[in-house]
């Protein structure tokens, strides 16, 4: 049995067709050439909180320059070439993760056991989702504050105010969280994807705009070229092992890989479109939108004397700052977080679809059951985040464990998806790709000069999996 030929042809075979036909005219796919519509989907689901929220503060509290050097180096030598595998292996299969590992496998005679990769990646996802959609919350939250002006010419204590009213109200965060959870479950439940693609391709730009402004702003302050310095003048005495597994594991969390996001995406991709150039153009995005935050929101830590390791409240401190301070701030501010909103949304939905998917094609279950289902799971999980924020603010379940210490079970769910689980994907998808499957599969799909695809081999065969192992090993030390 081929594939190539018979499975996938049919798959994304659809998908080729539409597009000739909207070379000619007004095709219903709309506008988008398909390499665009790939690009702009996994660009809405790269670029999210992870870019905004967690970039910045992760960076703070890990010293600046070194790690960010760390996580540039994780992006291009382990990111990059396994967002290639991982839509390779989607574009091969032709089906949803866990079938197109499967049915590689089987064709290939290779042990079944490989689709646990798809398996683990659902989980991953599931459980980063119940986070997410809390943090997607104090966004939406944040319209409101920006939009009703109370943060005109406010000081730095009075914004941390705000913030933390807002964490200490477990009912206000619910109600924000199922609102964000409402969102995302509502386009799952419909597999809108063409919508999303125009909303992606006009909100994405609006939202770089924006940042943009911030960093003008941010110029302004007198404090960007210690900024600059913070970012990008490495100190390695800063840098410690965790903080290099925390780089390498935010590199996974911002491409969005190691959950099989980029497998699913990858099978709908037509066959003629290269697959290391469409992967390097969404990570040049996606590292360009978190490089620019760091640039928004560093000036403005240092210029009223915030703590760069203030922790995941960071932007919600230093932003609602700024649009106090500059003209037209209101306007800015609410702007920026309904942008952000976005940005997490389309992130947010591509961590319940393979989770639909899974539940429609194992289970057999029809998509309305398994989005509510595995959406009301999550938001329930999610309450537990919620909680470590105030009641729970002190309940640390695993801190017999030094690593753990102190860690609420929102900083477990954080640190044991994106610093466990995704690399651990993400070397799977590397062995997978290196040793498993077949050389000659691999060369057609890739298309690369001889040169580029053994550079390519030889990093996912060795460079991933032995950086991945060591900073694991390291870590357990
Ligand atoms: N990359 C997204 C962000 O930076 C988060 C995300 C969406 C994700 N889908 C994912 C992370 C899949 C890991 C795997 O906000």
């Amino acid at each position: 049995m081929s594939v190539t030929s018979s499975d996938s042809a049919s798959h994304s075979g659809a998908l080729e067709g539409s597009s000739a036909a909207l070379e000619g005219s007004n095709a219903q796919r709309g506008l988008w050439s398909s390499r665009l519509a790939f690009i702009l989907a996994a660009t809405g689901s790269a670029v999210g909180l992870g870019n905004i929220w967690k970039f910045p503060y992760v960076t703070g509290e890990n010293g600046g320059g070194a790690f960010v050097l760390v996580y540039l180096l994780c992006i291009a030598v382990v990111g990059i070439p396994i967002m290639m595998a991982e839509v390779m292996i989607g574009r091969r299969g032709g089906r949803s993760p866990v079938k197109s590992l499967s049915l590689i496998a089987e064709r290939d005679r290779l042990n079944p056991a490989w689709k646990l990769v798809g398996a683990i990646g659902i989980l991953a996802g599931f459980l980063i989702l119940s986070f997410y959609s809390v943090i997607g919350g104090w966004a939406i939250s944040y319209v409101g504050t920006t939009a009703s002006g109370q943060l005109t010419g406010q000081t730095a204590d009075a914004v941390g105010a705000i913030f933390s009213g807002l964490l200490s109200d477990p009912t206000t965060l619910l109600a924000w969280h199922t609102l964000f959870m409402a969102l995302v479950m509502v386009v799952v439940v419909r597999g809108v994807r063409s919508g999303l693609e125009r909303a992606v391709s006009i909100l994405m730009p609006a939202l770089f705009v924006l940042l943009l402004i911030v960093v003008g702003y941010a110029m302004t302050t007198g404090h960007f070229g210690q900024a600059v310095a913070f970012l990008f003048q490495p100190d390695f005495s800063k840098l410690t092992t965790s903080g290099i597994l925390v780089a390498l594991g935010h590199a996974f969390f911002t491409l969005s890989l190691g959950m099989a996001v980029m497998m699913a995406y990858g099978s709908y991709l037509p066959k003629n479109i290269s697959i290391a150039k469409t992967s390097m153009t969404v990570s040049v995005i996606d590292t360009g939108v978190a490089l620019l935050a760091g640039l928004a929101i560093f000036p403005i830590v240092f210029a009223n004397g915030l703590e760069p390791g203030a922790g995941p409240g960071l932007i919600f401190q230093t932003l609602p700052l700024a649009f106090g301070q500059m003209p037209m701030g209101s306007l800015f501010g609410t702007l920026f977080f309904v942008l952000l909103i976005f940005a997490a949304w389309t992130s947010g939905i591509s961590l319940l679809e393979p989770i639909v998917e899974w539940l429609e094609e194992r289970k057999g279950m029809n998509r309305t059951v398994s989005t509510l289902g595995a959406g009301i799971v999550c938001w329930a999980l999610g309450i537990a985040s919620i909680l470590s924020l105030n009641l729970w603010a002190d309940f640390a379940p695993l801190g017999f464990v030094p690593m753990l210490e102190g860690k609420t079970i929102f900083d477990l769910l954080d640190f044991f998806t994106a610093n466990i689980m995704l690399p651990l994907g993400g070397l799977l998808v590397a062995l997978f790709a290196g040793w498993v499957m077949s050389r000659e599969a691999m060369e057609k799909e890739l298309a690369l000069s001889p040169g580029m695809f053994n550079l390519w081999l030889i990093t996912v065969r060795f460079i991933t999996p032995v950086a991945v192992a060591i900073v694991f090993i390291y870590n357990l030390m």
